[in-house]
């Protein structure tokens, strides 16, 4: 029965047997984070382009290729959000949050746009579990953030995971760095793809992820930033590792680690997992010194990352199994409709699920249906007022008593 409308390419329903397990993806994450002292924020869908433009920056591919970008009817340019950080510092701004006590902790779970190429675990439409802690440069903040990733992929059971970690230094190293690293790839433009040698100048730390066997060859001699950290760099990269090794949290360094973001500063860190196939990061962030005040605000230290629920479902491979009913409320007797309705709403204000038939079903039919509900106990209204409770599970059946309901329902079998 289909029809000529499908959801757009790239995107997805989520029906009822996939939210369960969203459902308790969202809420190990909710409390987690909430035990940890992060507080929920949630920013609108869209935002000015300019937003972006500015903070995730105009050299990536997110801002280069793949943003919902529209003009709404005051001739105003607004983009779908491809991302949350952006967005929660423009809050942070907006409401002064930054004179509040510092750091300011918060969470967020929503969903994200992006116009890529759709395959397994990468969606135009995704929605991302994810936390800023804005205000401070303590490296216990860094390790904070990703203890709590690990925790949260922990309790949930992801298998196969693997966090990466790695550092691009404060931004003027960074800046040093980034001269040493277009100079090697200039020195070896020949061998590189045309995408990345068209990059050099705008964005040559891509060239870490490229694909492409020649440039994977001058990669592989190009110098690393975690190697060149120097200075207070290297100590708040050296105070990181030594939390995350203190707290029993395993790693490993990767000197060529990078992300699609520009705004990143000391700290990068990716959680991988090897389930996944081509899209193998799970969840991934890192420590924004500089975004805050490339927004306008003043210098405001800030970390943070984001997970993909699309991709921890799909690394999870489970279905969760339907919660069934405690209980079913039948009519032998049309007549005692009003009556149903009246006991199912009773039993639903004590706390209990109860359902009752909708679609006009005969004894026999409503008892089937209840079975295919997972109900638990089924009461069945005879026409002369009396009732009679089936439990399901042995199909033993007895008298009811509906002046009792609640504990006709809870007590032991039947
Ligand atoms: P990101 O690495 O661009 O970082 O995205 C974070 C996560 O979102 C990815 O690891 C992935 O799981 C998921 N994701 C990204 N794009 C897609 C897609 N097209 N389809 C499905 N899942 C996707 C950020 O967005 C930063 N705001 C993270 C952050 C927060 N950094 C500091 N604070």
């Amino acid at each position: 029965m289909a029809s000529k409308y499908q959801a757009p390419r790239g995107t997805f329903d989520v029906l009822p047997e996939q939210a369960r397990t969203r459902a308790r993806v969202e809420g190990a994450a909710a409390a987690i984070l909430a035990r940890a002292g992060y507080e929920p924020i949630a920013t609108p869908t869209f935002e000015d382009t300019e937003l972006f433009e500015r903070g995730v920056g105009r050299s990536t591919d997110i801002v280069r290729k793949e943003m919902f970008t529209f003009e709404d009817k005051g001739e105003r340019s607004l983009t779908l959000r491809p991302e949350g950080t952006a967005p929660i510092c423009r809050a942070y701004l907006e409401h002064g949050m930054h004179k509040l006590a510092q750091p300011v902790k918060l969470s967020y779970v929503g969903p994200f746009f992006r116009h890529e190429r759709p395959q397994a675990g990468r969606y135009r439409q995704f929605h991302q579990i994810g936390l800023e802690a804005i205000g401070t440069d303590s490296p216990l903040a860094d390790a904070e953030a990703i203890m709590l990733l690990s925790d949260l992929l922990g309790e949930l059971g992801v298998p196969g995971v693997e966090l990466r970690l790695g550092s691009l230094g404060s931004l003027d190293s960074r800046a040093a760095y980034l001269e040493e690293l277009k100079a090697h790839l200039h020195a070896h433009e020949g061998e590189l793809s045309k995408d990345v040698r068209e990059r050099i100048d705008v964005n040559p730390l891509r060239a870490f992820d490229s694909d492409d066997e020649g440039t994977r060859g001058v990669m592989a001699s190009a110098p690393t930033i975690v190697a060149g950290l120097e200075g207070e760099d290297a100590e708040h990269f050296a105070e990181v590792r030594a939390l995350l090794d203190a707290a029993g949290t395993s790693y490993v360094i990767d000197p060529t680690l990078v992300r699609g973001i520009d705004y990143y500063t000391r700290t990068i860190f990716s959680f991988v997992c090897d389930a996944l196939g081509a899209q193998s990061e799970i969840g991934g962030g890192g420590r924004y010194d500089g975004l805050i005040e490339q927004l306008g605000g003043p210098a405001t230290p800030a970390v943070g990352w984001a997970a993909g629920i699309e991709r921890i479902l799909l690394a999870l491979d489970e279905e969760e199994q339907p919660a069934g009913r405690d209980a079913f409320v039948a009519i032998a007797d049309p007549d005692q409709r009003q009556r149903a309705m009246a006991l199912a709403v009773e039993l639903r204000h004590a706390g209990l699920s109860a359902e009752i038939d909708l679609a006009g079903r005969g004894l026999k039919g409503q008892l089937k249906h209840a079975d295919r509900l997972g109900a638990r106990r089924v009461l069945i209204l005879e026409a002369d007022g009396s009732a009679q409770l089936r439990d399901m599970k042995t199909g033993v059946q007895r008298a009811a008593d509906t002046g009792n309901l609640v504990d006709e329902m809870t007590g032991g079998e039947t």
